[in-house]
């Protein structure tokens, strides 16, 4: 078994306990982001948009990781974040100079990934994840970050 391998199921485990514990959604959100971030040396910012309920085409900003961003509301459709709500499934942008509906959060996010959260079936937020480097998230990621959302969708 790979040494990522074995940090995703580790990773796994942890978010399994932060779930169980008697702390509120935002904080055990928080706890998440901060295991993704401190763990896993591609993830550079880590954070959820949830979607607003009133609208349903609109993401407001919750609970992340990472240096602050201006990006608050993101309308359905406008960036990686998104154009993942729109067509409901996960956005990878191995190199975000490449994509031209993109909303930077400095010139030293590389690249991106995106995991919408479904509660019946429905998207309810996302797990967004911005990198330092060029081209990391790889299948395995995918897979863990699939694996993460579908844990989180219990707080929706
Ligand atoms: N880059 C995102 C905006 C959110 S930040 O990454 C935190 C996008 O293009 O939707």
């Amino acid at each position: 078994m790979t040494e990522t391998r074995t940090l995703f199921e580790l990773l796994i485990k942890k978010t399994n306990q932060v779930l169980k514990n008697k702390s509120e959604k935002d904080e055990k959100l928080k706890s998440v982001c901060l295991l993704l971030k401190e763990n896993v040396p591609h993830y550079n910012w880590v954070g959820f948009y949830q979607v607003d309920m009133k609208s349903r085409n609109e993401l407001v900003l919750g609970p992340y990781e990472g240096e602050p961003t201006e990006h608050v509301r993101i309308p359905f459709g406008k960036g990686i974040c998104g154009q993942a709500a729109k067509t409901k499934t996960t956005f990878l942008v191995q190199d975000v100079s490449k994509e031209t509906n993109y909303l930077s959060c400095g010139s030293n996010v590389k690249s991106e990934i995106v995991v919408p959260i479904f509660k019946n079936g429905q998207i309810v937020a996302e797990l967004d994840i911005d990198s330092h480097a060029l081209s990391p998230f790889t299948k395995e990621d995918k897979t863990f970050l699939n694996a993460i959302a579908k844990m989180v969708s219990e707080l929706f």
